[in-house]
């Protein structure tokens, strides 16, 4: 069983965890992640290792509530334990000294982001990192990742922060002004990774992106995690999650996603009905 040890809401549906798992706070790295289960009738999910430290042995996760399983989660409080913990999963990031690197984090995607600014300033990078959200409110981890960036750019879709207009909007305003730039690295919404892939494409301008397709497993038993890279197969739990951007099929990662959204939308709503009578929780 693992504990969670600290709970905090960040902004509406963003709630950050701090998870006691010693064995996984001494071994992660950037980009790992964990599949977890909150109970046993519990689906399996994946989160990325947000932060850790191995002397308390704890990880820090921020999980965006969407959908029954990160509903449930959202409902545990500190003292409370989850079933399964499983990681460190994936690769870690490719981190090394490039020069200027921009990090470009969308919704949770801040979060996920945030480890790679980290490892990418440690290795000596001058790091922009531009961030992204929908409104002020759902601005995340501000503090934390300018303290590890050297120039940070908000973009909010309503103007409300920052540049009014979307991380593609701000990237473009940074690359016409400044000069050469290493790599991009971009976590977010699909459609986000999509639009700085292409944007970024006509610069050739080297582009990671962190694929988030369904997982269960995440050991390359499955299959639920396949994405199409440069035209071949590829499991994103255990050849990714990074890839390069401009050879992903993303038509393809969004029909994937999409293939169960009846069922989600269903076991969603009924979680919720049975929530709000106070009956049985799972299913
Ligand atoms: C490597 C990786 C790292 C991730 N890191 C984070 C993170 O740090 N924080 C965070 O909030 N979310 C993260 N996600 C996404 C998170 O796993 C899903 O939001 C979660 O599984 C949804 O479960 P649910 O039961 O609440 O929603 P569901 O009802 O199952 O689905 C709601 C929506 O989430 C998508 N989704 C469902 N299951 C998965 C899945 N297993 N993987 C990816 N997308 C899914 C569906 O397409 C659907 O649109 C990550 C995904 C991957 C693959
Ligand atoms: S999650 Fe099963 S193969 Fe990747």
């Amino acid at each position: 069983m693992f504990e969670i040890v600290a709970k905090e809401s960040l902004a509406p549906v963003l709630t950050k965890f701090v998870i006691r798992s010693p064995f996984i706070a001494r071994k992660r790295k950037a980009g790992h992640f964990v599949i977890l289960r909150v109970d046993d009738h519990g689906e399996r999910i994946p989160l990325t290792i947000v932060d850790s430290d191995a002397e308390s042995g704890t990880i820090t996760l921020i999980v965006q509530t969407i959908g029954k399983t990160t509903k449930l989660l959202s409902l545990k409080e500190k003292g409370d334990t989850l079933l399964d913990v499983a990681g460190p999963l994936g690769n870690p990031t490719p981190i090394e000294n490039l020069g200027t690197v921009v990090c470009i984090g969308g919704g949770v995607g801040t979060a996920e982001i945030f480890p790679i600014v980290k490892a990418l300033k440690e290795a000596g990078n001058r790091v922009v990192t531009i961030i992204g959200a929908r409104n002020k409110d759902l601005v995340i981890l501000e503090r934390e990742i300018s303290e590890v960036s050297d120039t940070l750019i908000i973009a909010t879709e309503d103007g409300s922060r920052g540049l009014k207009g979307l991380v593609t909007d701000a990237l473009s305003d940074y690359i016409q002004s400044n000069g050469h730039i290493g790599a991009v690295y971009a976590v977010g919404p699909i459609p986000m990774m999509r639009a700085v892939s292409n944007f970024t494409k006509p610069f050739d301008l080297k582009t990671f992106v962190s694929l988030n397709p369904l997982m269960m497993d995440g050991t390359g038993m499955c299959g639920a995690c396949r994405v199409t890279v440069g035209g071949e197969t590829k499991f994103a739990c255990v050849d990714g999650p990074e890839f390069e951007g401009h050879m992903v099929d993303f038509d393809e990662l969004i029909a994937r996603n999409r293939a169960y959204a009846d069922l989600e939308k269903q076991s969603l709503e009924r979680f919720e009905r049975e929530l709000a009578e106070g009956g049985l929780i799972h299913g």
